[in-house]
Order: structure tokens, then C-alpha cells, then sequence
């Protein structure tokens, strides 16, 4: 899968992806992820952007032509699955939305800025609007960042078949159950007895049982 990750602040984008599993997945060749800097599309030498809302009001709006711009050139050399917007007013990023988007071949991502990004560019190119919560960042970038971690893990042959995303919370509509590693003891609590027992159909029992029980407790909606 190719992600292309569109950002005036691609400083933020830098880190989350060069550890643990989407680094993994960008050096098997799973996964390209390309972030582009939306300053070299500006409209002036002083690397305007965004501009003041129209009919007043606090706060700049990102441009309509640099993201324009950017986006022509990209969907000039390939055809996206999804393009995404990160926005508090969007959709609420849950697992069943991951999974649809992990099945694309190419997704592209708009991580707004400021007070938004112009609405013309949200009717003229956006198929998907995501947030990733009910609380307000300070731009898309960690929404992305977030996105594309849930994302990639997902994809054929990221993950070992010891980590499989099948056992994930969600994946099924429960959350996981407990889990557990030596030491067997430890300060007085001991690991349940079931666990140690190797009967592997009553192990899987119990963590079905567990995870119903949890998620009754901590997630019902969930199980609605
Ligand atoms: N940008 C600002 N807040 C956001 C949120 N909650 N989700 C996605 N993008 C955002």
C-alpha cells in the first residue's frame, strides 16, 4: 500500500513512522509512505498557504490552490481508494472504518491546520472525513500519524502470525482479555491457574469469557 500524506507541518509526521511496526513495514516493502510539505505548493515567495476567513472571524484557512495543487499532481500519477480528511467533524475512526481502508491500494491524507481547510477542497476531492475522537488537536497530523498505525498493521504480512490482528480488541467486537508472562507469582497475585494448565481449548474458553465479561463491564455499546 502507498499512503501519501499531505501537511504543512511535516516536522510532525517525521518520528511516528520510523519505529517498531510501520517502520517494519516500510523495509519489507508493505508500505510507502510519502509526506508532502504543503509550503512548496504556495501561492507567493513567502510561502503563503491560508488566507482569512471570509465574513470575519478568528483564526486563517487553509488555501484552496496548494492543496490544489499538490493533490492534481499526485492523483496525476495514480488513482486513490480513499482521500482523506482529518478533521474533528468527521467520522469517528473506529475498526471496522481501518479495516475498509486497509484494503486500498493508495490512500491520500489532508491533515488541516488552523480553522480548517477551505470547504471547496472538502466537496471537490474528499471521499472519506475522519476524526479520530470528540476532542479538538491542533492539526491533522497526529489524527494521520494515528490513522496510518492502525492502517498498516493490517496489511498482509506486517504483523507475525504470533501478533495477528485477529486477536485484537475490536476486531470481533470485544476487547481483549487479560494477558499475562512470567514471573507465574508475583507480590501475592498469581496468573489463573487455566493459564498454566496447557489445555489450549479451555485457555481459549476463559479469554472468550474474559473479554465478553470485560467488554460487558468497560464497552457495552460495543456489544449492541
Ligand atoms: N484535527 C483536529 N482535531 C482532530 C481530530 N479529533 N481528529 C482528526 N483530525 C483532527
Amino acid at each position: 500500500m502507498r499512503i501519501d500524506i499531505v501537511t504543512c507541518q511535516p516536522e510532525l509526521l517525521a518520528s511516528p513512522f520510523a519505529y517498531s511496526i510501520v517502520k517494519r513495514a516500510q523495509d519489507k516493502g508493505l508500505a510507502e509512505l510519502h509526506v508532502h510539505d504543503l509550503r512548496r505548493y504556495a501561492i507567493n515567495k513567502h510561502g503563503q498557504i491560508d488566507d482569512y476567513v471570509f465574513g470575519g472571524g478568528a483564526g486563517m484557512v487553509l488555501r484552496v490552490e496548494p492543496i490544489a495543487a499538490c493533490f492534481d499532481e499526485l492523483m496525476a500519477q495514480r488513482s486513490y481508494d480513499a482521500i482523506v480528511y482529518l478533521t474533528p467533524d468527521g467520522e469517528t475512526l473506529r475498526q471496522p472504518l481501518v479495516n475498509r481502508l486497509s484494503l486500498g491500494e493508495n490512500l491520500l491524507l489532508l491533515c488541516g491546520h488552523y480553522k480548517g481547510v477551505d470547504e471547496r477542497i472538502r466537496q471537490e476531492y474528499i471521499t472519506h472525513e475522519i476524526s479520530i475522537g470528540d476532542y479538538v488537536l491542533s492539526g491533522g497530523e497526529l489524527g494521520a500519524a494515528v490513522l496510518v498505525d492502525a492502517v498498516v498493521r493490517l496489511l498482509p504480512g506486517v504483523l507475525g502470525n504470533e501478533e495477528s490482528a485477529l486477536s485484537d480488541s475490536f476486531q470481533d467486537n470485544l476487547l481483549a482479555p487479560p494477558v499475562y508472562t512470567r514471573p507465574a507469582e508475583w507480590r501475592g497475585h498469581s496468573v489463573p491457574d487455566i493459564l498454566l494448565s496447557g489445555n489450549t481449548p479451555r485457555v481459549e474458553e476463559w479469554r472468550h469469557e474474559q473479554a465478553l465479561a470485560r467488554t460487558q463491564q468497560r464497552r457495552p455499546d460495543l456489544l449492541n
